[in-house]
């Protein structure tokens, strides 16, 4: 099913915007020119991820040595910190066990579009 979020440029200018899949909220989010989808409930307290915050994380490297990557590839939580992988909605820290469910987003005609 598609889902129409809004123009592109209305949905960059404000970051990330909140859409319902479903009965659930999702937040839709800007990185650059490319368009991110994930549940907008932290799975720890159900903080709005929304209103979290983009950043990186140390990537594997040698021994001694630390190498910072992934920068707004992954998505912290307001609340407490958990991070997630924006792209798959993994926990960085257990990505077995913890997660946020993703979307493909996909722009039509200078609208995004959210698939479910
Ligand atoms: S509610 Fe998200 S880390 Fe606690």
């Amino acid at each position: 099913m598609e889902h129409r979020v809004g123009e592109v440029d209305d949905v960059r200018r404000e970051g990330c915007r909140m859409v319902e899949v479903d009965g659930r909220p999702v937040g839709v989010i800007s990185v650059g020119e490319e368009f991110f989808a994930v549940h907008d409930r932290c799975p720890h307290m159900g903080a709005s991820m929304c209103a979290g915050s983009l950043c990186g994380t140390f990537v594997a490297s040698a021994p001694h040595e630390l190498v910072y990557g992934r920068h707004d590839r992954v998505i912290r939580c307001p609340w407490h910190g958990w991070e997630f992988d924006l792209e798959t909605g993994r926990s960085l820290l257990e990505p077995r066990r913890v997660g946020l469910k993703t979307y493909p987003v996909t722009v039509e005609d200078g609208v995004v579009v959210l698939h479910s």
